[in-house]
């Protein structure tokens, strides 16, 4: 608070104050001039009815003087007067941060029993699930969807959440998924054969003409990121083409524009905000969450092209 603003709020304090005071002193002591018959003299209602003079209640006078001395004792101790820093130093940001350390230190009992456990036996305890299914609400459900489904531009963690490490190598360090664009490469013709030969990794309705035409084009260009059958590489972040995920959707059109443009999907780095305890945690409840969507998901026959 600059100087003029800190006098400013003392002058507005002290005068409030003084006016209180004031007004304990006269309420308590005034003398109302009073007529003969015991009443002020003011009559309404044709003189039926008339102003009598009562004196103050105690209690209210003992209610003023309390909250005075109150008003003046919190001055004293709390900040509230001008720039005045109270006699104890009280300030709302050592409370939030006393508060913060008190909730941290008790996080560290809980983290510290979970860190002795690899991911992988951290998603059989269903309280670490629990954290971070939380976690994973508040951080990563926006781009991932709320069951870790993905939505369009953003993967499903259905697909390599099983692998706790991976999930939270990545998830601390953060990634931009580099897909070059290959129409100037590969010409229209190209991208579209190349397109279809993607589409049949996963038989997806495709031309199985183009499909064939495109293959050679797929093993010369694609398979250093999406290896040869098109399983993908998950150190470059080149997704599986051959299993019924998709990111950015599975009609040729946009297959033909993932190829043609290229992609960058931008996964932020989770480092600094979450801390390696709690992503292990979210990635415990990914574990979970993968494992169990690909036992509903074998439960039903669809062809599954996974190594
Ligand atoms: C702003 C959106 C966004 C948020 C929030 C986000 N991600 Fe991502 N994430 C992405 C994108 C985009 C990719 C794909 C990056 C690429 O192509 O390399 C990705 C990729 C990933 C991958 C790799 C998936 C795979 O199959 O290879 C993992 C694991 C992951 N995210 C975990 C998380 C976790 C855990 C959180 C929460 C702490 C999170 N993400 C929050 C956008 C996001
Ligand atoms: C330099 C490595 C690299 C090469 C080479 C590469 N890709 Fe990719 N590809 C990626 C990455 C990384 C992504 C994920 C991009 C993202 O998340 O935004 C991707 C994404 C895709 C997708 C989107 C998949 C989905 O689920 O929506 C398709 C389709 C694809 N690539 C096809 C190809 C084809 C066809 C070629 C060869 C012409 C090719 N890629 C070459 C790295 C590569």
């Amino acid at each position: 608070m600059t100087l003029f603003w800190s006098i400013y709020v003392g002058v507005l304090v002290t005068s409030n104050l003084a006016l209180a005071i004031f007004l304990y002193f006269y309420g308590t002591r005034v003398k109302i001039p009073i007529e003969g018959d015991g009443t002020t003299g003011h009559s309404w209602d044709n003189g039926h009815l008339r102003e009598s003079v009562r004196r103050l209640p105690r209690w209210w006078a003992v209610m003023s003087l309390t909250s005075i001395l109150v008003a003046i004792g919190y001055l004293v101790l709390f900040p509230g007067f001008g720039n005045y820093k109270g006699l104890l130093g009280w300030t709302s940001e050592k409370q939030v941060s006393e508060a913060r350390e008190e909730n941290a230190a008790r996080l560290e009992e809980l983290f510290e029993r979970y860190r002795k456990y690899p991911v992988d036996k951290l998603s059989d305890d269903a309280t670490a699930r629990q954290y971070g299914h939380r976690l994973f609400q508040d951080n990563c459900a926006a781009c991932h969807g709320a069951q870790a489904e993905g939505g369009h531009g953003f993967p499903a963690l259905t697909v390599n959440g099983d692998d706790g490490d991976y999930v939270v190598a990545t998830a601390l360090t953060g990634r931009t998924g580099v897909m070059p664009p290959w129409g100037q490469v590969l010409g229209e013709e190209g991208v579209k054969d190349v397109a279809n030969y993607v589409l049949s990794l996963s038989n997806e309705p495709h031309d199985a003409a183009s499909a064939t035409a495109g293959k050679p084009k797929f093993e010369q260009t694609c398979v250093a990121c999406h290896g040869a059958d098109g399983h993908g590489n998950k150190a470059l972040g080149a997704p599986n083409l051959a299993d019924q995920s998709w990111i950015y959707g599975k009609d040729l059109a946009t297959v033909e524009q993932t190829i043609r443009d290229g992609r960058s999907g931008h996964m932020p780095a989770w480092k600094d905000r979450l801390g390696e305890d709690q992503v292990r945690l979210i990635a415990a409840w990914l574990r979970h969450n993968a494992l169990e969507h690909r036992a509903s998901e074998d439960a039903v026959p669809v062809a599954d092209t996974r190594p």
